[in-house]
């Protein structure tokens, strides 16, 4: 029997930054799949706004060209008939304050005529300079508080969520002051990937694999995370934001998270979400004086992808020429409990090299005693067993078997599950769909509670501040390739080595 599947109550979203890039690529390309998929209320409003001056049909136009782009459906006429009809567009300047009784009265208008029951959902969608200014708007025209007590408010922020430490605690303040925690959805798209949701079906509904998920027979544990895209149009935020913040504060320590906690009591917000708090509050902290030696950074050079020279990241449109910024970036942490103790989690992300890739692989340590005499041709490799997020959905195990033949030769060999082979269909790759789906029906568990944003930047803090004061260049690494060579020398001196030799594409 199929699970039931639960339907949001009526409501409005309501979009900040209805003719950015997120909205268009997206946001609605997401609503009108799950709109498609039955899984939206009837009816929906859906409000963009934004300051361009445009009428609703020219908004609707604008939101078809935009399904047409980046969704693979067939958008057939019914279904965008009904869906369009939602949409509606508001011209406002969200950053000033007498833009917020117009938004008030046009939500009176519409939830009357369409019976949507003052139910809202506030969508920031915007850079983040904006978001302070938006939540104070929204809180002083009395907008974030439920309309009703039998109606519900809700606030989805977009990352970045805070530059830093200090900032990152301004932007919760300033929630805080205006909406209550159970109100406020910070989203990361990492963690709406069904892959990394099966990571806790394939840890939690089986039993075999817990014994060993532990200091005792894992050696070490790699998380990588790589795009061979550069910084694409993304210039003047990527220059001041860098691989530390755009992927290892919010989707890298996501996936440590969903590594390492421990079993939650229940699938549900607060179990999941006070299991992953303990493994951040767990992490050893990495003070400015020691960043050198628990990081590495790169910047990507000039060099060659696919075949098709690219130019290196200071040529790229909005870089500085002498820019500092890492396209590149490794680490090792340790999380100090019981479970964890002593095993390094290697972590590596970077734009331009070889492929997009984003995988875990739990390296179990080597058999203690050799009993079969090793030839010069046989490696005794240890066990890997490795979750592939991206693009190669599935996990696989690697274990070593003896090779036909009269002698005793040992060659590693993969059990493998690939989710399209399993399920006679590809994981579904949008996150969005879901994320938006659980927003509007009021579950948290995917989404960064306060407690984690704040320990996942205290984390991170410090390492920015060890490299701003660290004065020597920052290496490179042609672009195409696994970032600097300090990345291998990175592992080397731990007697170590990255899986990449090993890695096809499928
Ligand atoms: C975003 C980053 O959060 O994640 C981007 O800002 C990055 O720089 C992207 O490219 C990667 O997401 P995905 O889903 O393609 O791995």
């Amino acid at each position: 029997m199929e699970p039931k599947v639960r339907i949001p109550d009526p409501c409005t979203i309501i979009i900040f930054g209805a003719s950015g890039d997120l909205t268009r690529r997206k946001l609605i390309p997401a609503l009108f799949r799950l709109d498609w998929e039955k899984l939206l209320p009837q009816p929906v409003n859906i409000i963009g706004i934004s300051r361009a001056p445009e009428t609703h049909d020219q908004f609707r136009d604008a939101m078809l060209e935009s399904i047409k782009t980046y969704s693979k459906d067939e958008i057939k006429p019914e279904d965008w008939k009904g869906f369009s009809q939602g949409l509606f567009y508001l011209t406002l300047d969200a950053d000033k304050p007498d833009s917020y009784p117009v938004l008030n009265d046009f939500l009176k208008k519409i939830e009357a005529e369409r019976g949507t029951r003052g139910n809202r959902l506030f969508y920031l969608a915007v850079s983040p300079e904006h978001y302070p200014v938006i939540v104070k708007n929204l809180g002083q025209a009395h907008l974030s508080a439920p309309t009703s007590k039998d109606s519900w408010t809700r606030i989805i922020i977009e990352k970045p969520f805070g530059h830093d430490l200090d900032s990152a605690r301004a932007l919760n303040n300033i929630l805080s002051e205006y909406c209550k925690e159970d109100q406020i959805y910070r989203i990361d798209h990492y963690l709406g990937k069904e892959t990394v949701q099966n990571i806790l079906v394939f840890r939690f509904a089986n039993s075999i694999f817990e014994p060993i998920w532990n200091h005792q027979y894992i050696d070490h544990v790699q998380i990588t995370a790589s795009e061979s895209l550069g910084i694409e149009n993304r210039g003047s935020y990527y220059d001041k934001a860098g691989a530390l913040r755009d992927m290892v504060q919010n989707h890298m320590l996501q996936l440590v998270c969903t590594t390492a906690m421990e079993p939650p009591s229940a699938f549900n917000d607060r179990s999941v979400r006070d299991e992953k708090a303990k493994v951040m509050q767990a992490l050893r902290p990495i003070a400015p004086e020691d960043a050198w030696e628990y990081t590495v950074r790169g910047q990507y050079a000039d060099g060659i992808i696919d075949g098709k020279t690219v130019a290196g990241y200071r040529k790229e449109k909005n870089i500085a020429p002498d820019s500092r910024t890492e396209t590149f970036t490794a680490l090792k942490l340790f999380i100090d409990n019981w479970r964890w103790a002593h095993v390094p989690f290697y972590l590596r992300t970077g734009k331009r090299l070889p492929m997009r890739m984003t995988e875990i692989a739990i390296q179990f340590k080597r058999t203690p005693h050799l009993v079969f005499a090793r030839t010069p041709d046989d490696q005794v490799l240890p066990n890997v067993l490795v979750l592939g997020i991206q693009p190669n959905e599935g996990i696989e195990i690697k274990f070593e078997a003896k090779l036909p033949g009269p002698a005793i030769h040992l060659r590693q060999v993969d059990m493998d599950f690939q989710y399209e082979k399993s399920f006679a269909a590809a994981p579904i790759e949008e996150a969005y769909e879901r994320l938006l789906l659980d927003a509007l029906l009021g579950d948290a568990t995917l989404f960064a509670r306060v407690d984690w944003i704040e320990l996942a930047w205290a984390f991170i803090t410090p390492i920015l501040r060890g490299w701003e004061m660290d004065k020597s260049p920052v290496p490179t690494y042609p672009a195409g390739t696994w970032g600097p060579l300090e990345s291998d020398q990175f592992l080397s001196q731990d007697n170590r080595r990255w899986r990449e030799s090993r890695l096809t594409k499928r």
